[in-house]
């Protein structure tokens, strides 16, 4: 569905740009950077027109919403996720009960945080050919205190450069690669391994891409840093020495307090993230508990 613009309450400016005005939804910003808490939805039910209108307008805005107390069924997971797009297949995220269209990032109390992927800021997946658009995760079972999600609005990160970064940044693209990453972790000790889906039907060729270091939203024109360390293999036309610097200059961008926000999971919270604009990364700053997240993914456009 697209965004058509609705007004906007003048003079309170958050997420960088002027706060959309809601009628229908109640939305309470998490932090001046990104995210919103949204209230007065039930996601098991179709949204009316009006409703979906400015659930749109707040995803596009804010950049991650929340939706809590969702106790709903996969099937009301995956129909309120298809109105952000087509859903897709992952090759390397594990699969939730037999749903090929539905992953999983679980740990459980016994296991090491080395179980799951990329604890530090990262996109997901940038070495499709389209990346995913968004996620749309809910939260099966939660540690009481810790596990939060943190992002960072990558807009944000690329406003703030120097002309003459930008400049350099336009011109860039990045080699992403996912084809070893079954490879690497089975050289791993057993107990340091990732937890990864056993077999796909992605293509080698769809395993690898090259893309813009500075990724343009399509209807908006805005433009944010679309460089992660995950599944990097350098800058195009760059030796890897090379990359590393300007990389390891990117990579600390998120970590900015005054880019993010942080999603304290609750059992039944549904949240929606945009995996284009935003980086994020799972916070593992608890022990013997059981942290069990379930999600759709909805394929994006070509980065531009
Ligand atoms: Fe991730």
């Amino acid at each position: 569905m697209s965004v058509e613009s609705i007004p906007v309450k003048h003079g309170t400016i958050v997420a960088g740009r002027e706060m959309p005005e809601f009628s229908r939804i109640g939305v309470e910003p998490i932090t001046g950077a990104c995210g919103a808490e949204i209230s007065g939805v039930d996601l098991s039910k179709p949204l009316s027109d009006e409703v979906l209108r400015e659930v749109m307008t707040a995803f596009e805005h804010f950049l991650v919403i929340m939706f809590r107390d969702q106790d709903i069924t996969v099937e009301q997971h995956k129909a309120f996720s298809r109105i952000f797009g087509e859903l897709t297949e992952l090759p390397q995220a594990p699969t939730y009960a037999g749903h090929a269209d539905m992953q999983e990032v679980r740990r459980e109390a016994h296991e090491p945080v080395s179980v799951v992927p990329f604890t530090k800021f990262h996109t997901d997946s940038p070495f499709l050919p389209r990346p995913p658009l968004c996620m749309v995760m809910r939260a099966l079972e939660a540690p009481k205190y810790g596990g939060d999600t943190a992002f960072a609005n990558m807009y944000l990160a690329y406003e703030e450069l120097s002309e003459g970064l930008k400049e350099t940044l336009s011109r860039l693209k990045v080699v992403y690669s996912g084809k070893d990453i079954w490879c690497q972790n089975a050289k791993l000790d057993k107990d340091k391994q990732l937890r990864l889906r056993e077999g796909h039907s992605f293509t080698e060729d769809q395993l690898e891409s090259v893309h813009p270091a500075v990724r343009t939203h399509p209807r908006t024109g805005r433009k944010a840093v679309y460089v992660t360390g995950a599944y990097f293999k350098g800058f195009e036309g760059w030796s890897m020495d090379d990359s590393r610097s300007l990389l390891d200059y990117l990579a600390h961008m998120p970590h900015k307090l005054q880019y993010q926000c942080r999603i304290r999971w609750k059992k039944d919270t549904v949240i929606v993230w945009d995996n284009r604009f935003l980086q994020h990364c799972g916070i593992h700053d608890y022990q013997d508990e059981r942290r069990h997240l379930i999600r759709t993914t909805i394929i994006g456009e070509r980065p531009i």
